[in-house]
């Protein structure tokens, strides 16, 4: 089940991204795709699996006093931050192109916590 849970995550994870690239650049270029009802309604509906996912599996897991998954949760709350600076108020190019580096940024990172598990700051 746990491990299930996890492939589910990750799939989801490669999907939400995929499709933040994806927006960021109908965005820079104007596209009308940007309007179409599924471009607004299914990347929340990916993010919200995804998180429901990540909730079932630390539902499982024995502990809450894991430093990873606390710098991870921050660094999650920082990429909704980016990507909300990105889709909401970044009105020139050059502000859309630093909101999706500040993203992808965050998304490495937390990447990088969830496969090493080695915090940078609580361990
Ligand atoms: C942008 C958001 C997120 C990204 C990019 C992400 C990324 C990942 C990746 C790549 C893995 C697989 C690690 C491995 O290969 O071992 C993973 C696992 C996991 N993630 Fe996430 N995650 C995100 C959000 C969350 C959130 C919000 C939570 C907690 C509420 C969470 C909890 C977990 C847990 C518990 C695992 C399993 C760790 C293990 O047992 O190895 N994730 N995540």
């Amino acid at each position: 089940m746990y491990t299930g849970l996890k492939h589910l995550h990750v799939l989801l994870v490669a999907l939400s991204v995929g499709l933040l690239i994806l927006r960021a650049i109908w965005l820079m270029r104007g596209s009308a795709l940007m309007q179409r009802k599924w471009v607004k309604i299914v990347p929340h509906v990916i993010d919200t699996a995804l998180l429901a996912a990540a909730i079932g599996m630390v539902s499982m897991m024995p502990g809450l006093n894991q430093p990873w998954l606390w710098e991870k949760l921050v660094l999650v709350v920082l990429y909704i931050g980016f990507g909300f600076y990105l889709f909401k108020f970044a009105k020139s190019t050059g502000a859309q192109i630093a909101g999706l580096i500040g993203a992808l940024a965050c998304v490495a990172t937390i990447a990088h916590l969830a496969r090493s598990k080695m915090p940078f700051i609580l361990g």
